[in-house]
């Protein structure tokens, strides 16, 4: 396995996710990581992964001994520059964040750089670069003659000013890899057909013949989780899918489907639409929306697993994106979102988070594996509230009727326009307004559908969709023939930030 050491930014995750494409398992852990616990790991490789220098970090936490372990180590960006400051080296300070690719020079007798051509396009901030080499280095990349890697072979301790995990540098890929196979000797063993059969077994044997329950929601990981377990423990697993009436068109039906009808699994199937809907009465606050649709969930759920005997244990669907600890402060990354799906602490079970090792690649391939369907596979994320935040305003069942069938016609134009899998997050908002229009002839005053189309990597920013003018346009055509009470749709056309990406 490969450790690494993370000094925040996004950076450490890509890192993560081109190590396991090479079928390498690797873990992110704060910089702070106590040198114990990166033993204990026993590593074949250290990477210390960050971006340009960053305030917020105290660097004596990354503990120097880490130097001497005679594990081969690879230092990226910031990493890079603390690392040949500790060494007596060191960078020249970066005035500006100028990332871009770059030409490099590189050395082709350095067993990073082996089988790769002299010249290289590489991602790096060119205001950030070595000043001088401490003793025992060499450098062995160069950008405009300022020095851009360097290397003690010896040591195996290598430094570099660019990033050879952005997502689009094949060069970059090749460079991981010499880390990976030509310096620390790693071996192609992290795959997902093992991961299953490890997995079953480990489950097995942790649940013996006990019962477990899991809150389906139908999403992809809920999904996984559930039948990774179905098939270690057969019927000992009751899943619970909870319909709130906040769904999407055919959802629940579809949940069924998948899991009752073709992996035969034990699925009940809680019709609590009229008690959400009463609860939600009046509310027009999107924050106690979703605080009472959580709450609800979580009632509607204890009374179901009331009702079942025996269950010692809960599947949840936690994914290593939710469970990595970032380099900044060392606090576990929780999901700011109040989420639906998320049950109180003080349920009595012990748990089985099967996926909490997996990036979301990786669960997707261990679903297409186990023979869960593309369409929940690559499903689109959904917030757990559902519809809940995007009626706008008091949700009634005209409005959800509104929004769904608007929701349904843009994705199914999405689909036929072979734009489904190009696209992060797609949907239809109901916003509160209705507007004075014309059909044959007549003025109507009906509501307003917005469309809202992103791409993004984790959510947290994103830029809105162009999607051609011409299926944009046939999709509100469609809309408005098809669903009643529309005369009006917009497109949401605001990056996040400032927006969210939900209405509400
Ligand atoms: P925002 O709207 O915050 O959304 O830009 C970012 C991502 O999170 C999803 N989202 C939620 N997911 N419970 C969830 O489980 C929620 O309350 C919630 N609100 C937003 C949203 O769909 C997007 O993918």
């Amino acid at each position: 396995m490969i450790l690494i050491l993370d000094l925040g930014g996004k950076f450490s995750r890509f890192l993560g996710r081109r190590i396991r494409e090479s079928k390498v398992y690797c873990e992110i852990v704060p910089y702070s990581y106590s040198i114990d616990k990166i033993k204990a790991k026993s590593p074949e490789g250290i990477i210390i992964s960050g971006g340009e220098p960053n305030a917020l970090l105290s660097i004596e936490k990354l503990d120097k001994e880490i130097y001497h372990l005679g594990i081969p180590i690879l230092a990226i960006g910031y990493g890079a520059g603390i690392m040949t400051e500790v060494y007596g080296g060191s960078t020249v300070e970066p005035l500006e964040h100028n990332y871009a690719f770059e030409n490099v020079n590189i050395n082709p007798e350095s067993s990073l750089f082996n089988g790769l051509e002299i010249n290289m396009s590489l991602w790096l901030n060119k205001e950030y670069t070595f000043e001088t080499i401490p003793e025992g280095f060499n450098p062995i990349a160069e950008f405009e003659d300022k020095i851009v890697a360097m290397e003690n072979r010896e040591k195996k301790i290598y430094g570099v000013m660019f990033h050879p995990e952005v997502e689009t540098s094949a060069e970059g890929k090749s460079i991981i890899d010499n880390f990976l196979f030509k310096i620390c000797n790693c071996n192609r063993n992290w795959t997902m057909e093992e991961f299953i059969e490890y997995s079953v077994e480990e489950i097995k044997k942790q649940v013996g013949d006990k019962k477990a329950l899991c809150a389906l929601s139908g999403g992809v990981d809920s999904s996984v989780a559930a039948v990774l377990v179905h098939k270690a423990i057969g019927d000992n697993l009751v899943c619970v899918f909870v319909d709130h009436g906040l769904l999407r068109k055919d959802e629940r039906e579809q949940v069924e489907e998948v899991f009752r009808d073709y992996f035969q699994m034990n699925l009940i199937t809680v019709d609590a639409k009229d008690r959400f809907l009463d609860k939600l009465k009046g509310i027009t606050n999107p924050e106690q929306k979703r605080k009472i649709i959580g709450e609800e969930f979580i009632r509607v759920f204890e009374e179901e697993q009331k009702k079942l005997t025996d269950i010692h244990f809960l599947v949840q669907g936690t994914i290593y994106p939710d469970v990595i600890e970032s380099g900044i402060d060392g606090k576990v990354a929780v999901k700011s979102h109040h989420n639906v799906g998320g049950l109180p602490e003080d349920m009595d079970f012990e748990l089985i988070e099967p996926l909490r090792q997996l990036f979301k690649d990786e669960v997707r391939e261990v679903g297409r594996l186990l023979g869960i369907s593309e369409d929940i596979v690559s499903r689109q994320p959904f917030p757990g509230p559902g519809l809940g935040v995007r009626v706008l305003g008091e949700i009634t069942e005209e409005k959800l009727e509104i929004v769904r069938e608007a929701d349904y016609i843009f994705r199914d134009e999405i689909k036929k326009a072979g734009l489904k899998d190009k696209i992060w997050q797609y949907f239809a908002a109901l916003p509160n307004i209705k507007s004075v229009g014309v059909t044959h002839g007549e003025r109507t005053y009906n509501y307003t559908v917005a469309l809202r189309a992103v791409n993004s990597i984790d959510g947290m920013t994103a830029e809105w969709a162009k999607i051609p003018l011409e299926v944009l346009e046939k999709i509100s055509t469609r809309i408005v023939n098809e669903v009643p009470h529309v005369n009006r749709v917009v497109y949401d056309i605001t990056n996040k930030p400032p927006a969210t990406i939900e209405w509400e």
